[in-house]
């Protein structure tokens, strides 16, 4: 069995109006290249070469000019999928099923960038024979994103932008699933703000007793808020050439 990689550019990206109000978040810069080349190449990275782009909104027609046939970054060819509206992480993930067919997947979110490659931990997935695999990290403002409880060294709980967090391991955007996950989106309700969550595919898995996390080593960020997407150019800036540069 093969592993697919998707990534998610969909959403309003309403966080970030007015740079969203015309085009896709995804399609907005970080530093010198476009937001959605990280995602991708940190999937080809991980030697994935069979890729399904999910996007919506506003330009969603902007993605195929800008990354065609895929072959600037390796590729044979390129899937396009679209989703309409803002139903959720999890809904546009639920648009890939025929894409993904009967292999695993690794999801990730168009709008996260990490330091090191995932390779390892696409490894991992593969050998630990089914289930889900996510990643976390330490972070300072866990509640802005879906919160890891760790007892026993295992996940205990997941819950997505709690107000309260009760640790500070974010489960970033970088989701690795068998093929269940397609049965688990299609018996999920919507959040409160409307959405399929990750977060509760996540506690699907778990509730199976099939969640395996690692907790990653080097930077990572998403780059939907106006602090994050300047923070984001900053991090790409500094791998590129140093602490010190001189970004003027
Ligand atoms: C989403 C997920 C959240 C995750 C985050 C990572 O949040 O819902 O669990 O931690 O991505 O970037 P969003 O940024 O879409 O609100």
């Amino acid at each position: 069995m093969g592993v697919k990689g998707v990534v998610l550019a969909g959403g309003t990206g309403s966080r970030l109006s007015p740079l969203t109000k015309v085009t896709n978040k995804h399609l907005l810069p970080i530093y010198d290249e476009p937001m959605i080349y990280y995602p991708l190449r940190m999937l080809v990275d991980a030697g994935i070469s069979d890729i399904m782009v999910v996007t919506g909104g506003n330009s969603a027609g902007d993605f195929l000019k800008l990354l065609g046939n895929g072959e600037e970054f390796g590729l044979q060819q390129m899937q396009y999928g679209y989703q309409k509206g803002a139903g959720g992480i999890a809904e546009a993930l639920g648009l890939t099923r025929y894409f993904v067919g009967n292999d695993d997947v690794v999801v990730v979110l168009g709008d996260n960038l990490l330091e090191h490659s995932i390779a390892g931990a696409v490894d991992r997935f593969r050998e630990q024979g089914g289930g889900a695999r996510v990643l976390l990290k330490q972070v300072h403002d866990p509640e802005r994103f879906g919160v890891a409880e760790i007892e026993d060294d295992r996940i205990a709980r997941i819950v997505e932008k709690p107000t309260e967090p009760r640790s500070d391991l974010a489960v970033i955007g970088v989701y690795m699933y068998d093929n269940s996950v397609f049965s688990f989106i299609e018996g999920l309700a919507p959040s409160e703000r409307g959405e399929l969550e990750i977060t509760d595919v996540n506690n699907a898995y778990l509730a199976r007793g099939d969640l395996r996390h690692e907790v990653i080593d080097g930077w990572w960020t998403d780059a939907g808020t106006f602090e994050s997407l300047h923070h984001a150019s900053k991090l790409v800036h500094r791998s590129r050439f140093g602490e010190d540069a001189d970004t003027a």
